[in-house]
């Protein structure tokens, strides 16, 4: 609930804190922002970019990992968060922060940040969590120095603002897909690649501000089912582009997981 991080939250237009009301927030210059009904908090300072993902792809991305297909890579990032707060930024529907909330335990709390207001009605839906449409570009509207763990799961990010936010002795988990991740899903479906310099480009964006401290990869065979395929398909950044969603081969698919978390510490003289 936004009442469990209010604290942690900053004004997007003058960064004073909020007081809490029964509608909303309000800063001491009187900029007032409404809660939603379903309980998230916009707090983007303009209309929401292209990038957001719609309602179809966030009810795709809901259901493919209520099935369990992305397990593996929730176990990873939770075994590796530290602290009792956590942030994760492009969180869609917060499947893995409320993972991380519940290995860090009862006495932790989180906010799921997501440009996409469809994406935060489900992440608010967490225990312990307060959701928030932001945009990571343009900065987030957090306070200094209170995320013991940031998350940035096949999302964008923003190293200046990853290490403004971040705890000392706090880190940053960064999950990326490998070259071959859902390879026989791109062959069989005529999807984009994933570039094979991913990894170079997230090192050296990220050790800009911080320490890299360790990759883990993890990969696994996960056997999908036509219906599958399209909700991954559907959920993913493939979803923009009409031609290949359309390209429909029903037939079940064997294809490989191939994921790295990486894990950033601030850099130690800051
Ligand atoms: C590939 S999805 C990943 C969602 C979630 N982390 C997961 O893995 O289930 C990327 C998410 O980032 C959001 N997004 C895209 N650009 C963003 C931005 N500039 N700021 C915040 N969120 C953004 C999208 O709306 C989408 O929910
Ligand atoms: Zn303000």
């Amino acid at each position: 609930m936004l009442g469990d991080v209010v604290d942690l939250l900053r004004c997007p237009h003058c960064g004073s804190s909020f007081v809490l009301e029964s509608n909303g927030v309000t800063c001491p210059q009187g900029h007032h922002f409404d809660r939603a009904r379903q309980g998230h908090l916009n707090l983007l300072r303009g209309p929401a970019g292209a990038n957001a993902d719609t309602a179809a792809m966030v009810a795709a991305r809901a259901e493919f990992l209520l099935a369990g297909h992305y397990r593996p890579i929730a176990a990873l990032v939770a075994d590796a968060a530290v602290g009792l707060v956590a942030v994760e930024v492009g969180a869609g529907t917060g499947y893995y922060l409320h993972h991380v909330l519940d290995r860090l335990g009862p006495g932790s709390r989180g906010i799921a940040t997501d440009v996409s207001a469809y994406a935060c009605r489900r992440s608010a839906k967490g225990p312990r969590t307060g959701a928030i449409v932001a945009d990571t570009w343009a900065g987030l509207p957090i306070a200094d120095g209170v995320a013991d763990t940031v998350l940035a799961v096949f999302a964008p990010r923003n190293p200046g603002e990853f290490a403004r936010i971040c705890a000392p002795g706090g880190r940053v988990l960064v999950v990326t897909p490998m070259a071959d991740h859902l390879a026989e899903v791109r062959r069989a479906r005529g999807l984009m690649d994933i570039e094979h310099d991913k990894h170079d480009r997230l090192l050296a964006s990220m050790t800009t501000h911080f320490s890299h401290r360790e990759s883990r990869p993890l990969r696994y065979d996960l056997d999908l089912s036509p219906h599958e395929v399209d909700l991954l398909i559907g959920m993913g950044p493939n979803a923009f582009h009409a031609d290949a969603s359309n390209a429909s081969d029903p037939a079940p698919i064997r294809t490989t997981v191939a994921v790295r978390l990486d894990v950033f510490e601030p850099q130690r003289w800051r």
